[in-house]
């Protein structure tokens, strides 16, 4: 056998040790190569995730409000009413908005139903961002999504109970006997079929009231905004236009409802306060009850 040289031994080792510095390094490449692939795949899984989450989310909120403000300005002067409004109401939730006079309920009421735009801030409702719209679009998207309710009825006082009611499918071009037909429907759901042919001047405020509400839900509305729709009642005919805003919320309708009243928005799932420009507490209805029976056991310790 020859006898290998030390320097010979030398070189081998040389050559031996490079080629697994070499192989190391591949290695270290493939392995980073490897993570990194790991890594973006990982990524790519969880912004897919993350997205349809998101899109969820979206799609469950009926309407999200980021930081709105809105300001009137007349003349030289500016009224800041809104100053950043950070609100979300589910699907099907039903809602009162409490506050003083000139606190911007109406204001933030019209912002939510495209009757007003806002300045600042990102509104989306039933998932699209409502920014900047055209009225035409804005009335496409009022039409197909939001029924209004109004403290003064807001009825027509030269067409008859039917006629008011049938109104929004005159807009959508249907047909007169298949509209009055569909009015009639909604009539007699509120209780009021035998008032169909009467003019508003015959009504009494809670009869007009259901004639509002009844053309309000003839379009079949994702929402109801009713801005002060007791104001102008009696207890007991507030209680009963209560007790047909809370049957429209069971069947899946989001109800949000304008009211100075504490009786009415305890009749709501969830009460928020509008105060110097801004919501100053979300009361929510089981919080309320706890809230009530715990003060109720206070005052009978006492
Ligand atoms: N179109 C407008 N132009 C100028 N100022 C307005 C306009 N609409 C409302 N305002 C002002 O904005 C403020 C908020 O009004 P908004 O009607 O929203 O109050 P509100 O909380 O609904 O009050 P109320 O309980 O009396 O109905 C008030 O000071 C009001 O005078
Ligand atoms: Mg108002």
């Amino acid at each position: 056998m020859r006898q290998t040289t030390c320097s010979e031994k030398q070189e081998t080792f040389y050559w031996f040790s490079l080629e697994v510095k070499i192989a190391e390094k591949q290695k270290k490449r493939i392995i980073h190569v490897q993570n990194q692939a790991v890594y973006r795949i990982k990524l790519t899984t969880e912004c897919f995730f993350w997205n349809i989450y998101d899109r969820k989310q979206k799609n469950k909120a009926m309407l999200i409000l980021n930081n709105v403000h809105k300001s009137y300005v007349t003349g030289n002067n500016s009224l800041h009413v809104l100053k950043g409004i950070d609100l979300t109401i589910e699907q099907g939730e039903f809602v009162s908005i409490m506050g003083s006079s000139g606190s911007g309920k109406s204001t933030l009421l019209n912002i939510l139903g495209l009757l007003d735009s806002y300045d600042e801030g990102s509104y989306y409702l039933n998932g699209t961002l409502i920014k900047d719209m055209n009225e035409k679009k804005a009335a496409k998207m009022r039409n197909e999504l939001v029924g209004f309710v109004f403290q003064s009825f807001n009825l027509i006082s030269f067409k008859n109970a039917m006629e008011n009611v049938a109104l929004p499918l005159y807009y959508k071009g249907v047909t007169r006997k298949k509209r009055n037909k569909i009015a009639m429907e909604y009539l007699e759901k509120m209780g009021i079929k035998e008032w169909a042919e009467h003019m508003p001047n015959e009504m009494s405020g809670g009869q007009k009231q259901r004639v509002a509400i009844a053309r309000s839900l003839i379009s079949k509305p994702k929402v109801i905004l009713a801005d002060e729709p007791t104001g102008a009642l009696d207890s007991t005919t507030s209680y009963e236009v209560m007790g047909i805003l809370s049957e429209i919320n069971n069947e899946g309708i989001t109800v949000i409802l304008v009211t100075h009243e504490h009786d009415i928005a305890a009749m709501t799932q969830k009460i928020i306060r509008l105060k110097d420009g801004g919501i100053s507490q979300i009361i929510k209805n089981g919080e309320l009850r706890a809230f009530k029976n715990q003060y109720t056991k206070q005052l009978e310790t006492a």
